[in-house]
């Protein structure tokens, strides 16, 4: 049995992250500001530190006696991080270094860190798959944070000797995502305007694509991560490798749930990228796994924990 901090343990994935680690028989210390992240979504027994991972005294304290830490704490929103620049970079860049360093100076010596970088490092590369060993060309403010994040590791892993692994998920879509929120990725938005027999807008002609990973992937990809951190400060993708157009998601959703909503087309987002598909394969080296669950199969497990009946 270990100890782990989880950071933005409280949020849509992080929660996902606390109740597989205590059904692992894990301890749990999370910390959090609450800004997106919601005291329900955790029912079994944590330690509760409610703050910011910019607080350094805070995260000092919350890393002294742990075995490990997740760090996925984050202002998760694109949109935001163009409006409010410097805020959110001092929470994205800021309180990831913040968490290297506690973990660097800790008196019983550094932890593996396993980090939430994303997909948004890519940018608008158009090769694909999109690959790690790739250019990586971030458009927000949020890409390039999350990029200056990995670059931090491995500062992390050479200075300091901080074992880490960082991860670079896809569009992550699954039960306990906030529909309400602008912010929120489609899957949440269309099926909860499904279920309530709204309609649904997609902007532009809906071809463009997305590879879409189902949460309990991602969790595995997490816990996967917490053994082969190392101070080499490896990166790797969470992706299926597989992709999905806007469209034929909204279609899906609409047939699971027997929805009367009906789809348009609103004017295309600018910056909004054609397609996005990432390439599995040094997640699978690294890690010996990949995301298997298939798109119809996850939404419809999102679809049933939403207590739709279908
Ligand atoms: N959901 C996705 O598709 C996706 C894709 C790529 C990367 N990520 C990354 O995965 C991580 C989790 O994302 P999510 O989708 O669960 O988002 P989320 O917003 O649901 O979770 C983020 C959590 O961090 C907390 N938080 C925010 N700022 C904080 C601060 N200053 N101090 C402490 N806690 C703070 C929030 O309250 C929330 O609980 C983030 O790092 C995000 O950038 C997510």
């Amino acid at each position: 049995m270990s100890l782990y901090l989880v950071t933005g343990g409280l949020g849509f994935i992080g929660s996902h992250l606390v109740d597989s680690l205590l059904a692992a028989g894990h301890r749990v210390r999370v910390v959090d500001d609450l800004s997106t992240g919601r005291r329900d979504r955790v029912a079994g027994p944590i330690d509760l530190l409610i703050g910011s991972v910019t607080d350094a005294p805070l995260i000092n304290a919350a890393v002294a006696d742990i075995d490990g830490c997740f760090h996925l704490a984050a202002v998760a929103s694109v949109a935001r991080s163009n409006e409010e620049w410097r805020e959110t970079s001092a929470v994205n860049l800021g309180g990831t270094v913040t968490v290297f360093e506690a973990v660097a100076r800790r008196q019983g010596g550094p932890v593996p860190v396993v980090y939430m970088s994303s997909a948004a490092v890519y940018g608008d590369i158009e090769a694909l798959p999109l690959s790690e060993s790739g250019p990586t060309r971030p458009l927000t403010a949020y890409g390039a944070d999350k990029l200056a994040c990995e670059l931090h590791a491995h500062v992390a892993g050479t200075v300091h000797r901080v074992p880490t692994f960082g991860l670079r998920p896809f569009n992550v879509y699954g039960p306990r995502q906030d529909p309400q929120s602008p912010y929120s990725g489609v899957i949440s938005i269309f099926a909860d305007r499904a279920r309530r027999g709204l309609d649904i807008a997609i902007h532009g002609d809906g071809h463009q694509n997305r590879d879409f990973v189902y949460v309990a992937d991602a969790i595995r990809f997490l816990s996967s991560a917490m053994q082969a951190a190392g101070v080499s400060a490896p990166v790797a993708n969470i992706c299926t490798g597989r992709t999905s157009r806007i469209r034929e998601l909204a279609e899906i959703i609409l047939r699971l749930t027997g929805s009367p909503s009906t789809i348009h087309h609103t004017s295309p987002r600018t910056g909004d990228i054609p397609r996005s598909q990432g390439s599995p394969a040094l997640a699978l080296q690294l890690l010996g796994i990949r995301a298997e669950t298939a798109l119809e199969d996850g939404l419809l497990r999102l679809l049933q924990d939403a207590g739709e009946n279908i």
